[in-house]
């Protein structure tokens, strides 16, 4: 049996004056046979309601209530719950709205999902076969599922655990964003932190979107634009497509480094052909692997800077690429000889096969993913927010 671990339960909120005391009940009900210890941080960017202050007059009746109101800073649902991760003392940070469309009675079995240590972060999901987003208009779920496949297109990693990247209901350790720099903007706060986060394992726990009650969506275009901005600005990032893109680069620089000391060695008449081809070779490999290491998957490699790792890795990257060369040559051969396609249209072909399965091995096997920080770290700062 673990210890439950100490919660922070982050509510942003933004006229909801009626909604915050049916939901502080709601909360107070469901949390009510929780183990651990429990704090609520209702994160108000000033409404005009004045939502604060209903949730501030409740503060004598729920000890574990606490209310922050953003009087200055970037306003906005995620720069909110980041202000809120940065106040919060807890292990674990879960996220919901105030509006009930987050049922409270969800909470305890997010909580039980998030027991176990070595569990990074939980989502709330819609999508799972048992959840559901209750009564939409069509070209609202319409919307809501593409988005999501544009998220798990751009963000592949994420995409493997998570069927609801935009879920606003979630939970996760305080080790995931502890220390980054996220830029919050808009709506999908989870979005930038399973982009930038540091984690391994995420469940999900499906649930039924619930009817807001009271007051107002402010899911506007111009937060469908943020999210467009947003995800473009994850094609760099290892989490998503960037590290394909990168891995291409410096193969690319490969290429470069191979012709050079090809050319350098066999051109001043150093080595012969066969010679000096096998030395290229090599030493494109270490470019590669150098880059690879340094920026491709420098998160992993992070992770694991021992010098006996580094050893390990080189190895690996060496199989890699060396069964990656017989199965050039295994195409070249198939495709030129044996169907007579033109020989450097034979090559490129298996060239690109040969990049991805090498990519493939590489991101799998040589530079897997680590473990995130086992260590238990409650110190701050949370995160550094990059305001803009
Ligand atoms: N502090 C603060 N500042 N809170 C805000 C702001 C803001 O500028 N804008 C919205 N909120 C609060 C709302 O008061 C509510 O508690 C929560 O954030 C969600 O806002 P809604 O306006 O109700 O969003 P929604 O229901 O359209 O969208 C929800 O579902 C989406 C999935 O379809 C959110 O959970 C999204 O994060 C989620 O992606
Ligand atoms: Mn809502």
């Amino acid at each position: 049996m673990t210890m439950s671990p100490h919660v922070s339960l982050i509510i942003p909120t933004f006229n909801e004056r009626e909604n915050v005391p049916v939901l502080l009940a709601q909360i107070g009900r469901a949390l009510s046979s929780w183990r651990g210890r429990v704090e609520v941080i209702v994160v108000d960017d000033d409404s005009p309601d004045g939502t604060w202050q209903a949730a501030e007059a409740l503060r004598p009746r729920y000890p574990w209530l606490r209310v922050v109101r953003r009087t200055s800073g970037v306003k906005g649902l995620s720069p909110a719950v980041v202000e809120g991760w940065r106040a919060a003392a807890g292990e674990v940070l879960v996220v919901m709205d105030a509006d009930l469309q987050h049922p409270p009675e969800v909470l305890p079995r997010l909580l039980e999902a998030c027991e176990p240590p070595d569990v990074d972060i939980v989502v709330a999901s819609r999508y799972r076969p048992e959840g559901a987003v209750g009564k939409w208009v069509f070209w609202r779920r319409w919307l809501s599922r593409g988005a999501s496949s544009l998220a798990q297109a751009v963000l592949p990693q994420a995409a493997h655990d998570v069927t609801d990247p935009m879920s606003g209901f979630f939970a996760l350790r305080r080790r995931v964003v502890e220390g980054l720099a996220l830029q919050p903007r808009g709506y999908k706060i989870l979005l930038e932190v399973l982009g930038r986060g540091r984690y391994r394992t995420v469940r999900e726990v499906a649930y039924t979107f619930g009817r807001r009650q009271a007051g107002q969506s402010k899911l506007t275009s111009r937060v469908m634009v943020d999210y467009l901005r947003q995800l473009a600005s994850f094609l760099w990032e290892p989490a998503g497509f960037g590290r394909f893109m990168r891995y291409c680069l410096v193969g690319g620089s490969g290429v470069v480094v191979n012709m050079g000391v090809l050319w350098w060695l066999k051109g001043s008449g150093a080595l012969g052909t066969l010679r000096a081809g096998t030395v290229a070779i090599e030493l494109s490999i270490l470019n590669n692997f150098l880059w690879n290491e340094l920026w491709t998957f420098r998160d992993r490699s992070h992770a694991r800077p021992g010098v006996r790792d580094r050893l390990v890795r080189l190895v690996q990257f060496h199989l890699v690429c060396g069964i990656g060369a017989v199965w050039q040559l295994g195409i070249l051969w198939g495709l030129a000889i044996q169907w007579q396609w033109h020989y450097l249209l034979a090559n490129l072909m298996a060239i690109v096969v040969v990049t991805l399965w090498n990519y493939g091995l590489n991101t799998t096997w040589t530079w897997t993913r680590g473990s995130s920080t086992p260590a238990r770290s409650v110190c701050r700062p949370l995160v550094s927010a990059g305001t803009q």
